[in-house]
């Protein structure tokens, strides 16, 4: 089987390396191309460089990873020479399978992976338009598993996990940034070393609770007695954090929305 890569940007290089890494593919099946050619020297290791109409009529799956802005001139490049039987795999939640099927109607797929993959811990969204068979999910279930675990959504659904999983690292590093730096403001910590301290406590709390199943209520309940300190602070987070956490949501999904409505005016032109 050969994989096609379009677009050599984070998530393009970061498949790349890890389709390479996985032992599945010897260096003439894996392909790459990248609109800007320079940047493609340092993978001419591990992927053959072609241009984007090549790679569409060699490859058995083609990932495509480029921004919604350029998705629909791709599609119209790739999708004459596309082989009938290749999977179409694209990168962006923006972009519907209705918008894809304006240019191209074939098989289909839209994953979206974290950035977690960095560390084969990814939990990769995917959901799959009507024409993909049994054994092309399988396929690429099995691939996306080399970088982590695959998550199946329906299409409308997409756009939540993506802000769960794909988002979910930025919120995550915002939220904590925020409170190292207030720690910083009340102690002589170096911050090098309260950011290590955060972060491995958030890293062991998430894995205990995954471990023994325990729930938000439980971590609060074992750590926050009444009456103690912890209790002061969790008590503050209960009482001002919700607004910001729904202020959130209401600003992602609204962007999220003006992309997808953006995205399906370029596939109207
Ligand atoms: N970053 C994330 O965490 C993440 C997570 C999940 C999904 N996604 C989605 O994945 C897609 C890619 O995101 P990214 O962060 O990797 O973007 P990126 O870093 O901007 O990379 C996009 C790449 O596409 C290339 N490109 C643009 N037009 C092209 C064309 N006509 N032919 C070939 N290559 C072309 C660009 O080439 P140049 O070198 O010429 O600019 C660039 O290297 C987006 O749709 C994004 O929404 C991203």
């Amino acid at each position: 089987m050969k994989a096609g890569i379009i677009g050599y940007g984070s998530m393009g290089k970061m498949l790349l390396r890890k389709l390479s890494g996985s032992g599945r593919f010897a260096p003439g099946d894996l392909l790459v191309a990248n609109r800007t050619k320079g940047k493609l020297e340092e993978a001419k290791d591990i992927a053959v460089i072609c241009d984007n109409g090549t790679l569409a009529s060699e490859a058995d799956i083609v990932f495509v990873c480029v921004r919604p802005a350029d998705m629909k001139s791709v599609l119209e490049e790739i999708g004459p020479g596309l082989k009938s039987d290749a999977l179409l795999v694209t990168l962006n939640g923006s972009i519907t399978f209705d918008m894809i099927k304006k240019v191209i109607d074939h098989k289909t797929a839209k994953v979206i992976p974290s950035l977690t993959a960095e560390i084969d811990r990814s939990q990769t969204i995917v959901c799959f338009n009507e024409l993909v068979t049994d054994s092309d999910k399988n396929n690429l279930r099995d691939l996306l598993g080399t970088i982590g675990e695959v998550i199946e959504l329906p299409e409308n659904e997409v756009g939540m996990g993506s802000e769960l999983v794909s988002c979910m690292p930025g919120f995550i590093a915002s939220i904590f940034d925020v409170i190292c730096t207030s720690a910083g403001s009340h102690t002589d910590i170096p911050r090098e070393q309260i950011v290590k301290m955060v972060l491995n406590t958030l890293s062991a709390t998430g894995e205990l609770m995954l471990a023994k199943d325990l729930s938000f209520d439980e971590v609060v309940e074992r750590v926050a007695t009444k009456g103690g300190i912890t209790e002061e602070g969790t008590r503050v987070i209960y009482d001002m954090f919700p607004p910001a956490a729904d202020e959130m949501f209401n600003k992602t999904l609204e962007k999220r929305r003006l992309t997808a409505e953006n995205a399906g005016r370029s596939f109207e032109e």
